[in-house]
């Protein structure tokens, strides 16, 4: 596969055809996964979760976030890395800055923060000197104790209307790419119509750009023995963990995951 750029996921977009987005953690599953055909590795906070086993994204530290997109980067073969600014790491234009460059020089591409529009001038910011930003909007993960749990987001009409404006700003403020988590999929597909940038949806239905996991959630892996409505388990009926990946990347492809059960 040729290098993924941000204009290979601008022309998937145009050309109506999914973008596929894997969490990895290191080298060998970004090398594994990057077989299977995942565009887009995303180094994400989840790791707080699923490896060192936390029960929120909070405690993850930046210096955590560096060292396994150090990993992931020995791994890659051509997948464009994003990797997540950790909690409270960016709520200062000065801490975006220092925390962005020092993802970018572990081997990240683009980065990725939680919120709305009042990131507008970090995302500004960071794009002039040179760091392609994607925001993760819906359930933001980072506020989780604000949002009162792992719950839903935009099914108001209000709170519906202020994502797709949020999401309207942060195209205009330099933002290269949206990840929406757990909103309705008719507002996902309205959002997605709506700007020109890529959307990746987890949890937001089936039209949007693309498609996320978490890697260890795919592959039916899970601490607490519970899964949330929006993740299938690709393992099932696969012989090992390269097929599964590759199922992932086939069935986002074809349109045929995400399915209406795993939709809100
Ligand atoms: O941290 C993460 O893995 C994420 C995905 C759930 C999108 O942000």
């Amino acid at each position: 596969m040729p290098d993924v750029t941000l204009t290979t996921l601008n022309k998937l977009k145009r050309n109506g055809e999914k973008i596929v987005c894997l969490t990895a953690y290191d080298a060998t599953f970004a090398h594994m996964e990057c077989q299977a055909g995942v565009e887009v590795i995303l180094i994400g906070d989840s790791l707080g979760m699923v490896l060192q086993g936390h029960d929120s994204t909070l405690p993850v530290t930046i210096d955590d976030m560096a060292y396994h997109t150090q990993c992931v980067k020995r791994g890659n073969q051509g997948a464009l890395i994003m990797a997540d600014l950790s909690f409270m790491t960016y709520a200062t234009l000065e801490q975006a800055l220092a925390n962005s460059a020092r993802l970018m020089q572990a081997g990240a591409h683009m980065v990725k923060i939680e919120g709305g529009s009042w990131l507008a001038e970090s995302v500004t910011t960071l794009v002039r000197n040179g760091i392609p930003v994607c925001v993760h909007l819906g359930l933001t993960p980072q506020t989780v104790n604000v949002l009162g749990g792992y719950k839903v987001q935009g099914r108001e009409e209000a709170q519906a209307k202020a994502l797709l404006a949020d999401c309207k700003a942060l195209e205009a403020a330099g933002a290269s790419m949206l990840v929406l988590e757990c909103v309705p999929s008719s507002l996902a597909a309205e959002i997605t119509r709506s700007v020109g940038i890529p959307v990746i949806g987890i949890g937001a239905g089936s039209e949007t750009d693309g498609q996320v996991l978490v890697v260890h959630d795919m592959l039916g892996l899970s601490l607490s023995g519970r899964m949330p409505r929006f993740v299938k388990n690709f393992m099932t009926g696969q012989p090992d963990i390269q097929s599964a990946v590759r199922a992932y990347v086939e069935a986002v492809k074809a349109v045929e995951f995400p399915a209406a059960e795993h939709e809100f």
